[in-house]
């Protein structure tokens, strides 16, 4: 059977359509095409899959098949071997090392610094003025994920970390250019910019690690576990140094994405935002969260499923076939690339009834539904799953909680998001929104 998709005569297949606009262009191919689709991107075939069964095999069942895409192994230029781009043994060996810092007890234990900078973010901002809550969170997500995972205070490096990575993703971009990859060697331009961020990440990385080496202290954090390990388990500082970059990159844009789609959700829906305030106010009463109140705000974290949902973070998770992989009558030869796209799927009727309505809702406990499994996925599966998708939840909401419990979040309508799906699905000029104070709930008494 020929591989059913869009047809295509231009040397780069269907490249120019999916660059100028992945999100349509992706869900247009599902629309007209189906769960099963081939398309040709520059040099490659890929086939993007869109059932959540098919989605299953490729992450779970049948992972063994595949390895990451050429894209996320090119990002190993950038991240070196941390666990995202890491396969095989490597992978294996230090997933299980880092699996210890996002035990759930250990997640539990970050959620008062969590809570502690979304309360200093929150402070920062004045009533009636416009803010960009997407730059906000992403410094919030930053100083976390320096101070728990790395035991640093990033405070004062935060604009070094964000002009690097700046630099890092102009220069990423050359990754889905044919024939731009080739030219990372350049002495100008976005190479240089790659070459310069990547340096700045790692100098400021090789410091902590060696402030914690020479001070032979436990914090608690990871970088402290990593550093002070048992001679078996003890890992180079370049394998350290991968591992601290690849966190403190993997974890906070993402988190900061789903926290300011799940801000600009609220601020959307007048009596969306009602119900998180009536909850947040019964929950903490003015008081600051604690890790054991994220079981407490069943619509704040409905609010975040959502924003994952509807703006999944990862949009679209890639693959390579090592091996034929045999797909509803058809063949994905190895060598070939899969597409499972979370952007797609989240938004499919068959599985979301109304699917762009931000409906918390559906996460109800006592929701019913016979959707299959995979039909929400914005943390991947199987064993490349997302390691820190606890302290993602963590996070996101209290972060919500502790924002909304101080703030009602106004749309500023000049000003929506617009979408930019390059590594992460990020706003591409933020998230703006404009804070009123609320009125303080006093805090309970017990
Ligand atoms: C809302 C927030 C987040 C989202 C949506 C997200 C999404 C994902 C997805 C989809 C994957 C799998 C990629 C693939 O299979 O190719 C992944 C892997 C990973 N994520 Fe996250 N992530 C989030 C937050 C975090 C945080 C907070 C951390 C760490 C602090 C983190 C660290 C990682 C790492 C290290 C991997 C690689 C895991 C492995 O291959 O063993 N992520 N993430």
């Amino acid at each position: 059977m020929s591989a059913p998709g869009p047809r295509t005569t231009t040397p780069f297949g269907h490249l120019l359509a999916f660059r100028s606009d992945p999100l349509g262009f992706l869900t247009r191919v599902a629309e007209v095409h189906g769960d099963v689709a081939a398309l040709r991107l520059g040099p490659y075939r890929v086939w993007q899959l869109t059932h959540p069964d098919l989605v299953r095999e490729v992450l779970v069942t049948h992972a063994g098949r595949f390895r990451k895409s050429p894209v996320l192994q090119r990002a190993r230029m950038v991240l070196g071997d941390g666990l995202l781009t890491a396969e095989g043994d490597h992978h294996r060996r230090h997933r299980r090392l880092l699996q210890h810092a996002f035990h759930p007890q250990r997640v539990d234990g970050y959620a008062d610094a969590m809570v502690h900078r979304a309360a200093t973010t929150a402070e920062r901002w004045t009533s009636g003025t416009e803010v960009d809550v997407h730059a906000a969170a992403v410094r919030m997500t930053l100083e976390t994920a320096g101070t728990t995972l790395l035991g640093t205070e990033v405070t004062d490096d935060v604009d070094l970390v964000e002009e690097a990575i700046e630099d890092l993703l102009s220069a990423y971009r050359l990754a889905f250019v044919p024939l731009g990859w080739r030219l990372r060697n350049l002495p100008v331009g976005p190479p240089r910019r790659l070459r310069r961020g990547r340096q700045a990440l790692h100098d400021l990385i090789e410091r902590m690690i060696h402030e914690r080496r020479t001070s032979g202290g436990d914090a608690g954090d990871l970088l402290s576990n990593l550093v002070l390990a048992d001679p078996q388990d003890r890992l180079t500082d370049e394998e350290i140094r991968d591992e601290a970059l690849t966190l403190l990159l993997a974890g906070h844009e993402t988190t900061a994405n789903a926290l300011a789609f799940s801000l600009w959700l609220i601020a959307e829906d007048e009596r969306l935002q009602d119900r998180v305030h009536e909850e947040v106010d019964a929950v903490l009463g003015g008081r600051a969260a604690t890790g054991d109140d994220r079981a407490r705000l069943p619509t704040c974290r409905g609010v975040v499923a959502e924003a994952l949902r509807l703006y999944p973070p990862s949009w679209a998770i890639a693959r390579q076939a090592v091996e034929d992989h045999p797909v509803d009558g058809h063949l994905v030869p190895s060598g070939d690339l899969v597409i499972v796209p979370p952007w797609v799927v989240h938004r499919d009727p068959r599985w979301w009834p109304a699917p762009r309505v931000c409906d918390p809702d559906r996460w109800a406990a006592d929701a019913t539904t016979d959707r299959p499994r995979s039909a929400f996925f914005p943390f991947g599966g199987g064993a490349r799953r997302c390691i820190g998708e606890g302290f993602a939840w963590t996070e996101g909401v209290l972060a919500l909680a502790t924002i909304a419990s101080r703030w009602r979040l106004q749309r500023v309508p000049e000003r929506p998001p617009v979408l930019d799906p390059v590594i992460t699905l990020r706003p591409r000029d933020g998230v703006w929104l404009r804070p009123e104070a609320r009125g303080r709930p006093s805090p309970h008494r017990s």
